[in-house]
């Protein structure tokens, strides 16, 4: 037998649009996604949501609970006392197309400028074989789901879109350090392409994007400072040693 909850959910688009209160039933074993289904299906059939695979896969689910990025499908009813309101709000960094759907097209641009992957001339397929540990190596990177809640979180784009254009985010520092581990990526120095043209500059380790992650991807410690720190090692970067005097010590 289910309980009868309060929710808040936000409706509307990127121009106008409001939190709409919903009560509605609860049951045991039940996580935020069930719920905006069951409002859907029971009180606002055009509520527009993204979601796929309901198993924390997809990365499609995205959306802010009570003020935290999370995925819908992941975060238990459970985790919210009885009486408290579960307030669902869209990814608040970019453009909201209908209700708790966002365009996440900002995401898609900023991969298309990494340079590909590029094996060296003359390795024809097949020829090269990995060494176990350089597939373990990055094997953390792949886990990416892209459900982009860490670059939703980064303040350096959150609260400056005037940042966009010039910073990748998190998930594409991931995706760079990914390809510099590759033994056989014959590209220009990713560390280098990462700070003078995703803006690995801006990024002033905070770790919000690391707190966030729902696959536990180490983005900071093990993508970000280490790139970082190849780079300052050939040029001064104020931020990074200040970061690395308050979050190293
Ligand atoms: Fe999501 Fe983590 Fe990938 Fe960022 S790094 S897009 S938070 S899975
Ligand atoms: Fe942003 Fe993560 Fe750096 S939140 S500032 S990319 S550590
Ligand atoms: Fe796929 Fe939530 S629906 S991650």
């Amino acid at each position: 037998m289910g309980t009868q909850r309060h929710f808040r959910i936000w409706r509307g688009d990127d121009e106008t649009g409001d939190l709409v209160d919903f009560d509605v039933e609860v049951n045991e074993g039940e996580v935020v996604l069930d719920i905006v289904h069951r409002v859907q299906a029971t009180q606002a059939p055009d509520l527009a949501v993204r979601w796929n695979c309901k198993a924390g896969k997809c990365g499609s689910c995205s959306a802010e609970i009570n003020g935290m990025p999370k995925l819908m499908c992941m975060t238990r009813m459970s985790t919210f006392g009885r009486d408290e309101t579960v307030t669902v709000t869209p990814l608040r960094t970019f453009p909201v197309i209908r209700d708790l759907v966002t365009d996440v097209s900002f995401n898609y641009r900023k991969a298309r400028e990494m340079p590909a992957f590029a094996p060296p001339e003359g390795v024809a397929p097949g020829e090269y074989r990995m060494q176990q540990v350089d597939v373990e190596r990055s094997q953390e990177f792949r886990k990416c789901i892209e459900c982009f809640l860490c670059q939703n979180t980064c303040h350096v784009v959150r609260d400056h879109e005037e940042n966009k254009q010039a910073f990748s985010g998190p998930r594409l520092f991931i995706r760079a350090a990914e390809l510099d581990m590759h033994p056989l990526d014959a590209k220009d120095d990713r560390k280098e392409v990462a700070q003078a043209e995703q803006g690995l500059g801006y990024c002033n380790i905070t770790k919000c994007c690391t707190e966030v992650c729902p696959e536990g991807i180490h983005i900071t410690d093990n993508a970000i400072i280490p790139m970082k720190e190849r780079v300052v090692d050939r040029r001064y970067d104020p931020i990074f040693w200040l970061g690395r005097k308050i979050f190293r010590r």
